[in-house]
Order: structure tokens, then C-alpha cells, then sequence
């Protein structure tokens, strides 16, 4: 596996992999990886000949009081891990060059980027669209994979590919979760023990949510208020928001009528955990 740091010297791979007609696969990651991140790389594997992963903890997409500083950052780890799964290269770009003096230019999808999370990250979306259009125009990839985790960052870089004409597909993998079902994320590691234990709670409510529909509860209203119930049961969680939206316009609905995405974000102590799931009814 090739490490490249320089932006000049990966779009030159890229360059010359697309002129022997090598389709690249693409996964962008801030790195701290676990079997969510690998997981697209196998999809990233199975559908181009050549996978690029990127590692870069993108500090516009983290808000003043957030934790940047304290991101967890293991980048030995990491190689190791990428190197077993047969990623071909790992773009990690340096922070002062990919946002160099005089940087003044944004990526804003507008509507999307302000409702679920963007309305506790207020800045957060345009970080991750901005480095996002900046990785696509360095790696140059035919298809790119994103993780259904992130269900709303996922849907606004659809909307960014369409809208800024980038020939790219747009690829979202279903969520990897621990064995007891809470979803995988770099930020698991600051749960003390009893906020880990808790947080199970998240995926026991969606699940919850998805039987209530099942057996015929139609009321958005009646599911959050029983997720809510469930969530708050714990006492070392702290909810941001429960949701059911629909999966373009992401617009809160008050009837679960076709495909729905239920989205929730929820603290335990530090660590701010997201998790959803899509229903079809
Ligand atoms: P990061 O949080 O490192 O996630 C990288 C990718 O892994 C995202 O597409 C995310 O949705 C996916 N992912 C995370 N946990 C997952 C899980 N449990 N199952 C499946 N996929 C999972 O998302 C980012 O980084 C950044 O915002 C980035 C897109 C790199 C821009 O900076």
C-alpha cells in the first residue's frame, strides 16, 4: 500500500490510473478505523480495480466546542488494518495544505445541511461537503462509498454530486454494529462502561420503532414519544433529537407512509452517538 501526502502527487496517480482505464474506488474516512469504515472498503474493493482511502480528520467539520482536538487519531493502526483488507493507497493529506492561507471558498447544500444534525452542528455539513467536493477533485474516483450511519451526510453528498455535476456514483453501505447491536463509530471509545452499556438502548429503540410500524402504528408522533420513553429510561443519556423524516427532502412527516428514515442523535456524557434505520411501509 502507497501512503501519499501530497494533494499534486495523488491527482497524478489518479491521472494516470484513469489513463490505463483503472476504474478507483474511493472511501473517505477520518481514520480511528473499525469494521464500519472496512465494510465499504470491501464494497469499494468489489466494485473498482484500484480502492483509495483517504484519512483526514477535516477540522472545518467540527464546531468551537466539539472535540477535534480529542478526536482519536491511530494512524500505525490504521495502516496495518487497511493494508489486510488490500486498499491500494491511503491518501493522508496534511491539515495546513489542504486548507492553505487565504482558504475562502464553501461547499452548502442548503436545506439539508440545517435540519437533524445541522441544527445542533450548525457548521458541520458545509465541513463535510467542502472537504468532500476537495477529496473528489484530488482522488478523482468513478465510484465513492459512504456508510448509512451517517444517513443525512450520505443523502446531502448525493445531492452535491447531482447539483456540482461530479461523475461520480454515490454508494451507501448498511450500518456495521457491535454484537450487542449499537451501531460501530470511532466515538464508541468515550464511553466510560456504564455509557456503553447504555447505549444499546439506541438500537433496542429503533428496533422498537420498526415493530410498532410493523404491527400497523402509522402516527409518527406515537413512535418518537415510545423511542423517547425508552431512551430516557437511561440515565446516562441525554437526547439531541428523535426524528422521522422522509429520504429526500429529509422533512419531518407525521405519518409513516412510504420510505421513512428514523434518525436519532443522543449524548452519553461526551460522546454525541447517531443511529437510524429505514422503514418501507
Ligand atoms: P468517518 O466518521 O470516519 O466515517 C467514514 C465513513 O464510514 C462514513 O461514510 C461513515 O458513514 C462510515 N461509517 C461510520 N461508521 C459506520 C458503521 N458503523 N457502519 C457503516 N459505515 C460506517 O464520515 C466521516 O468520517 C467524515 O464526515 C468524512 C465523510 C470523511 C468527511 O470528512
Amino acid at each position: 500500500m502507497k501512503t501519499i501526502k501530497k494533494i499534486k502527487r495523488m491527482q497524478e496517480i489518479s491521472d494516470g490510473l484513469r489513463r490505463n482505464k483503472k476504474t478507483i474506488g474511493f472511501v473517505p474516512t477520518m481514520g480511528f478505523l473499525h469494521k464500519g469504515h472496512l465494510s465499504l472498503i470491501d464494497i469499494a474493493n468489489k466494485m473498482s480495480d484500484v480502492t483509495v482511502v483517504s484519512i483526514f480528520v477535516n477540522p472545518t467539520q467540527f464546531g468551537p466546542n466539539e472535540d477535534f482536538g480529542n478526536y482519536p487519531r491511530d494512524l500505525e493502526r490504521d495502516k496495518k488494518l487497511l493494508r489486510e483488507k488490500g486498499c491500494s493507497i491511503l491518501f493522508y493529506p496534511d491539515a495546513k495544505k489542504m486548507y492553505n492561507e487565504g482558504f475562502r471558498t464553501e461547499v452548502y447544500v442548503k436545506g439539508l445541511s440545517k435540519v437533524l444534525c445541522g441544527a445542533t452542528r450548525k457548521t458541520h455539513f458545509k465541513g463535510v461537503t467542502t472537504v468532500v467536493a476537495k477529496l473528489f477533485n484530488i482522488v478523482k474516483p468513478d465510484i465513492a462509498v459512504f456508510g448509512q450511519k451517517d444517513a443525512q451526510q450520505a443523502i446531502i453528498i448525493k445531492r452535491m454530486v447531482k447539483d456540482l455535476n461530479y461523475n461520480i456514483k454515490i454508494i451507501t453501505g448498511p450500518i456495521i454494529r457491535e454484537d450487542d447491536g449499537l451501531a460501530m463509530s470511532s466515538r464508541n471509545i468515550y464511553l466510560t462502561k456504564q455509557q456503553r452499556k447504555d447505549a444499546t438502548i439506541l438500537y433496542e429503540s429503533l428496533k422498537e420503532a420498526k415493530r410498532m410500524i410493523s404491527n400497523g402504528e402509522a402516527k409518527a408522533s406515537r413512535v418518537i414519544k415510545q423511542m423517547k420513553k425508552m431512551i430516557s429510561s437511561k440515565k446516562t443519556a441525554r437526547i439531541d433529537y428523535i426524528k422521522a423524516v422522509d429520504t429526500k427532502e429529509l422533512k419531518t412527516v407525521k405519518y409513516i407512509k412510504g420510505e421513512v428514515l428514523i434518525a436519532v442523535a443522543c449524548y452519553f456524557g461526551r460522546a454525541r452517538l447517531i443511529d437510524n434505520i429505514i422503514v418501507n411501509v
